[in-house]
C-alpha cells in the first residue's frame, strides 16, 4: 500500500522556475488591471463624439450688380447683410447690421429701417433716429469689372470710400 507525498514535499529540480510569491502576483495582477483600465478608457475617449463646430463662411463674397439698377438703388446682396449701392462717384457697400443691438435693417424709402426698436438711417448708413449710436459701417469693396465686385464684410471702411463702377 502506498501513500501520496504531500505537494511540500515533492522535490523541485533546479531547473523548475522559482514559483512567484503570492504578494508578487497581487502586485503584477493589480499593475496589469490598471494598464487595462487605462487603455480601455484610450479607447473610449476616441470614440466619445467630435466638437461638431463648421468652418464659418468667408468674410469675403462676390457679387454682380444688374444693369438695370438705378444710381442710388439699394442692391441688396443675396444672402449676406449688406447693401450696395451704384451712384455718380463709383460703387459702396454698407452693412444692414444695425448698430443698436444687431438686427439687419430693411430699406426704406428715406434709407434703412430698422424693424427691432425703430432706428433710422441714410441711404449712406448717418443715423437719421435712435436709439442706434452710430452709423451703419461702409465696408471695403473691389471691382473685378464687368459689373462684378468682392465685398469684404471683415474690413470696415471710413464712409464715403467707393470703388469706380
Ligand atoms: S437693433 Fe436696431 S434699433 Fe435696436
Amino acid at each position: 500500500m502506498s501513500k501520496a507525498a504531500p505537494a511540500e514535499a515533492v522535490e523541485r529540480s533546479r531547473l523548475d522556475p522559482e514559483p512567484i510569491p503570492r504578494r508578487d502576483f497581487l502586485g503584477l495582477a493589480a499593475t496589469w488591471s490598471a494598464l487595462a483600465t487605462l487603455a480601455f478608457a484610450a479607447l473610449g475617449m476616441l470614440r466619445l463624439p467630435k466638437a461638431a463646430v463648421l468652418p464659418s463662411p468667408s468674410k469675403k463674397f462676390r457679387v454682380s450688380l444688374p444693369e438695370s439698377l438705378a444710381p442710388g438703388e439699394p442692391f441688396l446682396a443675396p444672402g449676406r447683410p449688406v447693401v450696395l449701392v451704384r451712384d455718380g462717384l463709383g460703387v459702396y457697400a454698407v452693412s444692414r447690421v444695425c448698430t443698436h443691438l444687431g438686427c439687419i435693417v430693411q430699406p426704406s424709402p428715406a434709407g434703412f429701417d430698422c424693424p427691432c426698436h425703430g432706428s433710422r438711417f441714410a441711404p449712406d448708413g448717418a443715423v437719421l433716429k435712435g436709439p442706434a449710436p452710430k452709423p451703419l459701417q461702409w465696408l471695403a469693396v473691389s471691382s473685378l469689372g464687368a459689373g462684378s465686385y468682392v465685398v469684404d464684410e471683415g474690413a470696415a471702411v471710413p464712409p464715403g470710400t467707393r470703388v469706380k463702377a
